[in-house]
């Protein structure tokens, strides 16, 4: 458990860099190298952020600036829509950056989905994190962790996950001969996602327990094992993770939205985005952060819960951690264990919660929780007028109609949701919506005799 050192620690990094690691605890503030592999502070085990003395840095002039990149897609790193910004997440050289091609996604600008949750024509907008290599937002994170992994020379990588990320993991390890382990618990894997880990050889192993559980043994492991951790405790993770919001701003034409709608699961989106506003606004490259709005599953609520219902905030890093240590003992005591239909996000310890509490510091934001059924009525929109989705991308189409109901986000304010993963992440859960639920747009397969009469008369029909 984290202590709280009676003075400040301040241990400078090697030669004192304009980038380095620090601790998130205000009472420790340790300080730590880049080219160090630790997942927690080692003097007081809180999260970790990478930090920049920008002053020290090259920083552009503009965000349009980035402009530029565009012309030289022959170049790797100015391909990929994460290394394209690379001055802004500076904690390595370009020998170190490894890239297979992530980051082309799309802002699409969408009116049916606006209608569905009742906004004016041209406000919503869907950020399609699914048309990455792996095909969820993942890849902009392992993009940074990997490039990290080769800054120190990691040669074997480890995860926790509920599919995506193992996913993700499994691509870029195999992509950069780096060994992967990957755990995963029982049973709440959606096929495509335990296909692709399979596919790309990733040692999977299958730990009986939520993810909750894996997510404790891999800490556990990695530290015994010396194995070169890839969750979003990592915080190089997140550095990649920032870069989704400057592609929507760069779709934008470098506007800032009202408002960015994202599902929360362990938190590192919502926590990398606040970075990203935060530092975009300290640089001076933007003059207003939007607003946040986090959307857990019902079945899996603990920051809605703590965060809506318990008022936890994070009080310049102060947060209120018997109250946290409280909660948890109470979901202990109880055997609680998260369940919803976007296994994606059925998560109830989140690792980033403290670093989520300064993103929606940052951005004023808010938190809500959507049914399972409201997620995929979501769902279902989004595959009728839009790209496709899986269920917990779902959750932030359902959130933002909840915020428009509620009045909290108005009809005329510009939103952009994020949509995490491919469509065909989880076709089984499509399928059975199709098939069994009667809904506006469910879209049940019709079966017939092999007939000639019978085939036209349904295709009639
Ligand atoms: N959406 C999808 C599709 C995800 O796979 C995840 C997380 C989230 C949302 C939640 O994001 O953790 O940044 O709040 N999936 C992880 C995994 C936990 O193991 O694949 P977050």
């Amino acid at each position: 458990m984290k202590s709280r050192p009676d003075q400040p620690v301040t241990r400078r990094a090697p030669q004192s860099e304009a980038r380095y690691q620090q601790c998130f605890n205000p009472d420790c503030q340790a300080v730590y190298g880049v080219d160090e592999a630790m997942f927690a502070c080692p003097a007081c085990g809180d999260l970790l952020d990478v930090r920049y003395e920008w002053d020290r840095l090259e920083v552009p002039p503009s965000l349009a600036w980035f402009e530029q990149r565009w012309a030289r897609r022959d170049c790797p790193l100015d391909f990929s829509g994460v290394w394209r910004f690379r001055e802004l997440l500076p904690f390595c050289e370009d020998e170190h950056r490894i890239t297979v091609g992530e980051g082309q996604t799309i802002l699409q600008q969408n009116d049916g989905v606006g209608g569905y949750v009742g906004s004016e024509g041209g406000r919503v907008y869907l950020q399609y994190e699914g048309l990455n290599p792996s095909g969820s937002f993942k890849d902009n994170g392992m993009t940074g962790a990997f490039s990290h992994a080769k800054l120190v020379g990691a040669r074997h990588a480890a995860c926790a996950s509920t599919g995506n990320t193992s996913a993700s993991v499994a691509l870029y390890a195999h992509s950069c001969g780096m060994k992967c382990t990957v755990f995963i618990g029982s049973g709440r894997i959606a096929y495509g996602k335990l296909s692709q880990a399979l596919d790309f050889g990733a040692h999977t192993i299958q730990i009986q327990g939520d993810f909750d559980d894996c997510m404790r043994r891999v800490q556990q492991v990695c530290r015994e094992r010396d194995l070169y951790l890839v969750n979003s405790l990592n915080p190089f993770r997140l550095e990649g993770q920032k870069t989704i919001m400057y592609r929507v701003l760069e779709a934008l034409r470098w506007e800032v939205p009202d408002w960015i709608v994202v599902p929360g699961g362990n938190l590192g989106n919502s926590s990398a985005f606040g970075k990203a506003f935060g530092e975009l606004k300290e640089l001076g490259l933007i003059d207003r952060v939007p607003r946040l709005a986090v959307i857990n599953a019902t079945g899996a609520n603990t920051l809605f819960d703590l965060y809506e219902n318990q008022s936890i905030r994070y009080k310049d890093g102060r947060v209120d951690e018997a109250a946290i240590d409280g909660y948890y003992a109470k979901l202990n005591a109880e055997g609680f264990r998260p369940n919803t239909v976007a296994t994606a996000i059925e998560i109830s310890r989140p690792v980033n919660l403290k670093k989520c509490l300064r993103a929606l510091s940052i951005c004023n934001g808010v938190v809500r929780e959507v049914s399972d059924e409201d997620i995929l009525h979501a769902k279902a929109a989004v595959g009728r007028y839009g790209l496709g989705c899986e269920p917990a991308s779902g959750a932030s189409v359902a959130g933002l109609k909840l915020l428009r109901q509620q009045g909290v986000i108005g009809a005329d304010e510009r939103v952009v949701c994020i949509l995490t993963g491919h469509q065909l992440k989880d076709p089984n859960v499509t399928v059975r919506y199709h098939s069994e639920m009667e809904a506006e747009l469910s879209n049940r397969p019709v079966e017939v005799p092999n007939e000639m009469s019978a085939i036209i008369e349904a295709l009639e029909a």
